[in-house]
């Protein structure tokens, strides 16, 4: 049966992901996102679809830099909470555990275990959410979820 092409048919289940960023004068943010994809292996690339009525999308704007945490299932309240209000609204971070990131100026969520460092290098409009394609610069991940040869063990990661 073909059904209407409307704003609520993406493609689901999504990834649950959180963009976290800084302001220029020094302002953390973070929002909760869907709609994430890798793009390119060479470099390494991930694309997050923002809505321009996003504080997060006027930071990232401004600076060109964001960080991608992947949150677990026990951080889902925390996810939640970072999905529903905005930094406009509220100091979203103030507690929730952040650390610098090594290579951009944005903060790292250190209760998600992968954290992606990301430079922004193009933003494509489209539609409702702008494109914001991003060169990964450093991926974090806690020990206990790395193999023997240094790569990320996703099977054994409670991801969100
Ligand atoms: C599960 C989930 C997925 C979401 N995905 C997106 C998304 O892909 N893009 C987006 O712009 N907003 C998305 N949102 C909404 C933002 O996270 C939400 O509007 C947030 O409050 C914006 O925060 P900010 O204004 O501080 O940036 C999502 C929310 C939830 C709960």
């Amino acid at each position: 049966m073909k059904i209407d092409v409307d704003d609520s048919n993406w493609i689901r289940p999504m990834p649950n992901a959180i963009i976290s960023c800084r302001s220029k004068d020094g302002h953390d943010n973070a929002l909760a996102i869907g709609f994430i994809s890798n793009i390119a292996t060479d470099p390494l690339m991930i694309m997050v679809a923002i809505r321009p009525s996003r504080y997060s999308h006027e930071i990232i704007k401004e600076t060109k830099n964001f960080v991608v945490n992947l949150p677990t299932k026990d951080f889902k309240r925390e996810f939640d909470y970072l999905g529903s209000v905005s930094g406009y609204d509220e100091d979203k971070l103030t507690s929730i555990n952040t650390t610098d990131a090594d290579v951009i100026n944005a903060p790292i969520l250190t209760d998600c275990p992968i954290n992606y460092e990301c430079s922004l290098i193009d933003v494509y409009s489209p539609g409702s959410h702008d494109l914001f394609i991003g060169k990964v610069e450093k991926v974090h991940c806690d020990d206990k979820y790395l193999t023997k040869e240094k790569s990320v063990n996703w099977e054994k990661i409670d991801l969100l």
